[in-house]
């Protein structure tokens, strides 16, 4: 199975990383724009394979897509971060001309590929890639509620001073400080809800630690994160790639679902070989329900911003 990740820096790496360690693929190209960069980094990784052990080959090309051909699955993580002065309809300017180019590229060479869109703002990136190719709505995904799930589920387990992997909790909504929305009632610790063991005010401060993870890293890095993201991004390619039919929080296109149509949102999907295989319909308390609606605006505002 062969995945091409577009975008070699911080989070596309990472993800060729983990893909690679854990033998999620046969194959990885990395893809970027500076001159060497992709190249520099999967010879870094694949040096790393004779005292780790893993057999994946990974290689690393500027700019030729024909040695992406035949990807199963496509991960978009080029784009630019907001520079100091920029407004965000100049940034979605920008990063939409990128993911627009990218994705013509890597179809030409590879027409079945799966896409999966991690570039931010990442709702609003899945609905462009969505349009503009022109795909079904099961080949574009948009990757964000893994990360935010994953950044619930540490702070949930940090509340409860509890491991981790006994935690289970899911992040609907927008992929933004403001939009996502961390499932607290449903959230669990070895199948019991997490209510019975956090008080309100403590799961409230979960929730708010979540909503702004990305920001806290972002503040004690000077840059935004990529060991989580792409570990979220493996995962999640894992899930298709080895038709794990796992449960994860997708940015995919609503048609009804959840209230919303014409959006790309985070939603509980089943992923699988085909991409989405099945939204899954859970029941919504009316303040989730509520909060949903209102991240929908959000996403739909930013959406706006996307010219013609
Ligand atoms: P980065 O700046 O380290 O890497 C981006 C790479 O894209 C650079 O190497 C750049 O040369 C390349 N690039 C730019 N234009 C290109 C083009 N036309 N073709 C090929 N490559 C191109 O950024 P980082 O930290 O890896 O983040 C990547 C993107 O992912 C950003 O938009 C970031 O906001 C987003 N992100 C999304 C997350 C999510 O959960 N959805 C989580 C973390 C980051």
């Amino acid at each position: 199975m062969k995945v091409t990740i577009v975008g070699a820096g911080n989070v596309g790496a990472t993800c060729a990383d983990v893909i690679s360690y854990r033998g999620i693929a046969s194959e990885v190209v990395l893809l970027d724009i500076k001159e060497g960069f992709a190249e520099g980094k999967a010879m870094d990784i694949m040096q790393c394979a004779p005292n780790t052990g893993f057999n994946t080959r990974v290689s690393g090309i500027t700019g030729d897509y024909s040695k992406t051909a035949n990807s199963n699955v496509v991960v978009i993580t080029s784009g630019i971060p907001r520079k100091p002065g920029m407004t965000r309809e100049e940034l979605i300017g920008i990063n939409a001309g990128i993911v627009k180019g990218v994705a013509e590229n890597v179809l030409k060479h590879s027409p079945d590929a799966i896409i999966v869109v991690v570039s931010n703002p990442m709702d609003t990136m899945t609905y462009l890639t969505l349009k503009a190719t022109g795909l079904p709505k099961h080949r574009v995904i948009g990757m964000g509620g893994a990360l935010d799930s994953s950044r619930f589920k540490y702070f949930l387990s940090k509340a409860l001073d509890k491991p981790i992997g006994d935690i289970d909790g899911m992040v609907i909504g927008g992929h933004g400080d403001t939009t996502m929305i961390p499932l607290t009632r449903l959230a669990s610790y070895n199948g019991m809800p997490v209510s019975n063991f956090l008080q309100q005010d403590v799961l409230d401060k979960v929730a708010a630690d979540t909503m702004v993870g990305g920001a806290t890293l972002t503040g004690l890095l000077g840059t935004s994160a990529w060991y989580a993201p792409g570990a979220s991004v493996a995962y999640l390619v894992d899930s298709i790639l080895n038709d794990q039919k796992k449960m994860i929080a997708c940015s995919v296109f609503l048609e009804g679902e959840y209230g919303q149509n014409d959006i790309c949102m985070g939603v509980p999907c089943i992923i699988g070989a085909n991409g989405l295989e099945e939204i899954v319909d859970i029941h919504l308390s009316d303040d989730e329900k509520a909060k949903f609606a209102k991240s929908a605006d959000a996403v739909r505002n930013m959406n706006a911003d996307l010219k013609e």
